[in-house]
């Protein structure tokens, strides 16, 4: 998979003292970042002329009291806005930070540094830069970017297709935006199955037209549900299953994206069946799983995977589904098994394979059944709407 960190990252150092250039310099050089250091400059005029003309990726500055000049400093080179500033400070107290996030500073980092966190702190805002200019070299008027929602599991039958098209129903329903779901199980997809759709085409149909594909084009391979929601099916596959490429899925992916304001993803079970475009262009990535052991040591194994991957570990939310009537383990012991926090926990609900028999969402049968409530509350998370007078029942931990 490609990971950001292959890329190379210019930094433009601005530091006033010999000495602490050189241990910032050491510290990239150990941490994981693949820094290029492309200039140093005194915390002063030169560093904004250095900034103009060396492109860097990103400003490491150098903090210190008295701060009037290094926020000056720090200010000019945020309106000129070529790159991203983290001031770099050996003083920890809220007032300085705030000072330094108010004259524009990225992130503040207080010494002594962690490397992880310097890490960390680079990658990701790197990633969002690399997607801010994706976004700006697009242009304008070039249709919305919807938010990706990729729904994984490390088993079959942990619930994927049951929340992801529960979840599509429920953001079209909370935020009347426009929703798409990208039905992946190339192989077995069995959303049209649930959501009682018929489809006249599917993306194997799409792969036809790859090339040309945009969003009018792509509107005559989705299929409609009542709900709003429209659907891009993918019914016994097979054939398509072993030809598809990883750049043909991203680019689906995109045109959806452009089409839509949420795309949910279901995809088939483990990482085997997930392309690597789908993760990388998601936003979020919630991998389900059921609280039995068995399937919680495939999740591990599914989550120590992502998490190497370290610019896909902050999008990666853990989902405990519950389709037995047994309670299962209990959400604290399972995030110690999996040694990773439980975000969304669905419980039981006997209305779900009811529904499924109908090819209803659960919204649709039922409105105040405990399922249709936790999903409308994940979708209120999920889309920022959190308006919900319910609190927020179903989440554990972060
Ligand atoms: N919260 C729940 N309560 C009750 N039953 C559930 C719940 N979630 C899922 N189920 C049941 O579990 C079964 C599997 O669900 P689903 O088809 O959504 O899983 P999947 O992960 O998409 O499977 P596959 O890997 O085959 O695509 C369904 O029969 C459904 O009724
Ligand atoms: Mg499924």
């Amino acid at each position: 998979m490609d990971d950001i960190r292959l890329l190379e990252v210019k930094v433009l150092l601005v530091e006033d003292r010999p000495e602490e250039r050189v241990a910032l310099q050491r510290q990239l050089g150990l941490s994981k970042v693949n820094a290029v250091i492309v200039g140093e400059a005194g915390v002063d005029s030169e560093a904004l002329t250095m900034m103009e003309g060396l492109r860097p990726d990103v400003v490491l500055l150098g903090l210190e009291e008295p701060l009037a000049r290094p926020l000056r400093i720090l200010e000019s080179l945020t309106v000129a806005g070529t790159a991203p500033v983290i001031a770099v400070s050996s003083i920890g107290d809220r007032e300085a930070l705030r000072k330094a996030m108010r004259a524009g500073a990225r992130e503040y980092l207080v010494k002594p540094l962690k490397l992880e966190d310097l890490t960390k702190t680079i990658d990701t805002i790197i990633a969002v830069e690399r997607r801010r200019r994706l976004l700006l070299s697009r242009g304008p008027g070039t249709g919305t970017l919807g938010e990706v929602i990729a729904v994984l599991g490390a088993k079959g039958g942990v619930g994927k297709t049951t929340l992801a098209t529960n979840l599509a129903v429920a953001l079209a329903q909370e935020t009347r935006r426009r929703v798409g779901v990208l039905d992946l199980n190339l192989e077995m997809g069995d959303v049209p199955i649930m959501l009682d759709i018929v489809p006249e085409k599917t993306i194997g149909d799409v792969l036809g037209v790859i090339d040309r594909l945009d969003p009018e084009l792509l509107k005559r391979f989705l299929s409609s549900h009542p709900s709003g929601v429209q659907v891009l099916s993918s019914t016994g596959e097979f054939k398509h299953m072993n030809g598809t490429t990883n750049d043909e899925i991203g680019r689906i992916v995109e045109i959806m994206a452009k089409s839509f304001d949420y795309v949910v993803v279901d995809t088939a079970p483990r990482l085997r069946g997930t392309f690597p475009s789908v993760l990388e262009r998601s936003n979020m990535v919630l991998v389900v799983s059921t609280p039995d052991i068995p399937c919680l040591k495939n999740t591990r194994m599914m989550l120590d995977m992502l998490k190497s991957q370290r610019s896909y570990s902050d999008k990666v939310k853990l989902v405990l589904n519950n389709p037995y009537k047994a309670s299962g383990v209990k959400p604290d012991e399972a995030g110690k098994v999996l040694d990773y926090p439980v975000f969304w926990r669905v419980p039981y609900d006997s209305l779900v394979p009811q529904c499924i028999k109908v090819g209803k969402p659960c919204l649709e049968v039922r409105a105040r059944a405990k399922i249709s409530r936790n999903l409308v509350d994940l979708a209120r998370i999920l889309s920022g709407e959190a308006r919900t007078s319910r609190g927020l029942f179903g989440i554990f931990g972060r």
